[in-house]
């Protein structure tokens, strides 16, 4: 089956880090949050892979290039504008012709992947098939209202009253009948042509909609809440191994992967941790549930259950937790020990000790 990924959004819950980049690149673990969907639509047997890209498709393509490392076939395709998710499926109109295609948001991140509800798509066609999950806050999604039997009566794109727990987390299956489904639907009064509203004209059109419900671990990584949870979670399965150096006056307690040429000085390092290659540990006391990625230093520091992106540079700046910090980004204590000097992008967050 073929498979169509989303990755054009633009992230507005994750800004700053996307006024730079995009946020399907962002990495859970020192992984970008897009590779765990690829390699997982590869592990349920696609090969050839449609993926939708906006402004940063130059840096996707830069990193997943044509797919051949994750075993897959990539076909990039550009939406100028991000328009809505069933205006990507437009976009991809011609890569996908008239075949059943599996439709995986980028951001979208599902423990165990997505196998068994493709095989289930191949083994039971349906014009569309959702995969849904019990949520706690149902209006912060698309909602489905699902039969005993597993038909979709409804779908609604974030309703103020749901009428279910049960929210689409980004994972779908569909038939060639979508195609008229999205050609037919108006854009929503937040300006986007709805995916749901595809999926609920097929409803209304007489088509075989289903539901198939999961209890996996499943994040949206919309927010930088989100993809902290994300983070502790894959780092919950990381397995250990020192590729770098710990010299004698430090401590490397627990599931630790360091990566080559990296180097952890006078240091406690408590697992799960993953540190990235080239990346210099001194003085400084890391971990738990902690992701730094390449080429960072942290002097004289404590980091724990936070998120550092390649070359951000932390020294003496006391505790640091639940933090997200950006590429290259500089923490350091104030020259002057009264006043904090910031230099900071738009929509920056620091919280400041009193
Ligand atoms: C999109 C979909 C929504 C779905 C969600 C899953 O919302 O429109 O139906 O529940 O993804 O993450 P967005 O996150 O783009 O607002």
């Amino acid at each position: 089956m073929k498979a169509l990924v989303l990755a054009g959004g633009t992230g507005s819950r994750l800004r700053p880090f996307t006024h730079t980049g995009t946020k399907q690149l962002l990495p859970i673990a020192n992984k970008p949050v897009l590779f765990y969907a690829l390699e997982s639509l590869a592990a349920a047997g696609v090969r050839e892979l449609g993926l939708v890209v906006g402004p940063y498709g130059d840096d996707i393509r830069r990193a997943a290039g044509d797919g051949r490392s994750f075993g897959l076939d990539i076909t990039y395709l550009r939406q100028d504008r991000p328009r809505g998710l069933a205006h990507a499926v437009a976009v991809a109109r011609g890569f996908l012709a008239d075949d059943d295609f599996l439709l995986h948001l980028g951001d979208n991140f599902l423990d165990g992947g997505v196998a068994a509800f493709a095989a289930r798509a191949v083994a039971a066609p349906a014009a569309a098939r959702l995969l849904v999950t019990a949520v706690p806050d149902p209006a912060a999604f698309g909602v489905a209202e699902v039969d005993p039997d597993g038909r979709v009566r409804r779908v609604e794109e974030k309703p103020d009253r749901p009428r279910s727990d049960l929210a689409l987390i980004g994972v779908y299956a569909f038939g060639p009948a979508v195609h008229e489904a999205v050609a037919a639907i108006r854009p929503s009064p937040r300006g986007e042509l709805e995916l749901t509203h595809a999926v609920q004209w097929l409803v209304d059109h007489g088509h075989d909609v289903r539901a198939d419900t999961t209890t996996s671990v499943w994040h949206d990584t919309g927010s930088v809440d989100d993809m902290l949870e994300a983070n502790r979670h894959v780092l919950d399965g990381l397995t250990g191994r020192l590729d770098g150096k710990v010299d004698h006056d430090s401590a490397v307690v627990g599931r630790v992967l360091l990566g080559e040429g990296a180097v952890v000085r006078g240091s406690r390092v408590t697992g799960p941790v993953v540190i990235g290659p080239g990346t210099v540990i001194s003085d400084a006391v890391i971990g738990p549930y902690t992701a730094i990625g390449a080429n960072c230093r942290i002097h004289d520091s404590s980091i724990e259950g936070s998120v550092l992106l390649d070359g951000a540079d932390v020294d003496r700046a006391g505790r640091i937790e639940r933090s997200f910090i950006g590429r290259d980004a500089v923490v350091a204590a104030p020259r002057h020990p009264y006043a904090h000097r910031l230099v900071l992008g738009d929509h920056s967050k620091v919280h400041l000790h009193p």
